[in-house]
């Protein structure tokens, strides 16, 4: 992987999950609860099909609105399998579909989803840059793309201590050293909103706006992009 980035593989990813897995809803599950709550509380305000990649144990589920319909995806069979208890058992019968699913390589066609959105999971997949193309691919223009995630800083105290925690990055099964440069990779993906949010502004919240293929080469000349 490019950008000094530690390497992560899908079988890494996996195991380190299904570790999680019955734990995650009481320690990270909590702690992360804040950009959940406000994240689906923009998108219960829209309409229409959701997707939400890295679904994991399907913890924000409960949150969307009845009107919001919402397919879950994710690599983790763990995971997965609290998701599909949690939905049934709270009758969410909002949520049409919880698959195992890359979101580095979906089976979903282009344009399928008018939002699609991944809390806390881009600093997680193997190839970031992958899944940011697909989330793009699979969400219709004029939809957005939601992420929720942790963004590092270079500089100061912080930015050194996400470099030392880095390393153990295969075992925590997540980067802690991520510029947000690595998200900023689509043409055709417009930054709307970047929002820090609690935590100590820890994580961030960045809204993208889908363009038509003729709005792109507009947006081009505004936006430089990182390849
Ligand atoms: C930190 S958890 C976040 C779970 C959930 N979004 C939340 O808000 O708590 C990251 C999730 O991303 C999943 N994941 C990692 N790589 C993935 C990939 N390539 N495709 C789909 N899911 C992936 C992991 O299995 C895990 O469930």
């Amino acid at each position: 992987m490019s950008d000094n980035l530690i390497e992560m593989n899908e079988s890494g990813i996996k195991k380190a999950y299904a570790r999680w897995a019955p734990f995650y809803d009481y320690t990270f599950g909590k702690i992360a609860d804040a950009g959940r709550v406000e994240a689906v509380r923009h998108i219960n305000q829209l309409y229409g099909h959701v997707l939400e990649a890295g679904v994991g144990t399907g913890i924000s589920l409960p949150q969307y609105a009845p009107h919001i319909r919402v397919t879950g995806i994710d690599l983790s069979p763990e995971m997965l399998e609290i998701a599909r208890k949690r939905a049934v058992r709270l009758g969410l019968d909002n949520v049409e579909a919880i698959k195992e699913m890359d979101a580095g390589n979906m089976e979903f066609p282009d344009a399928h989803f008018d939002v699609v959105i991944a809390m806390y999971v881009m600093t997680v997949v193997p190839d970031p840059k992958r899944v940011m193309r697909e989330l793009s691919r699979v969400c219709k223009p004029g939809g957005e793309v939601i992420l929720v995630n942790h963004f590092s800083q270079e500089f100061g105290l912080r930015g050194l201590m996400e470099k030392t925690v880095a390393r153990f990055g295969d075992k925590l099964g997540w980067r802690p050293h991520f510029p947000m440069e690595t998200v900023l990779v689509c043409d055709d993906l417009e930054v709307m909103q970047t929002r820090h949010l609690r935590p100590f502004g820890m994580f961030t919240m960045m809204r993208f706006k889908k363009l038509a293929q003729a709005e792109i080469s507009q947006e081009d000349a505004r936006q430089p992009k990182v390849a």
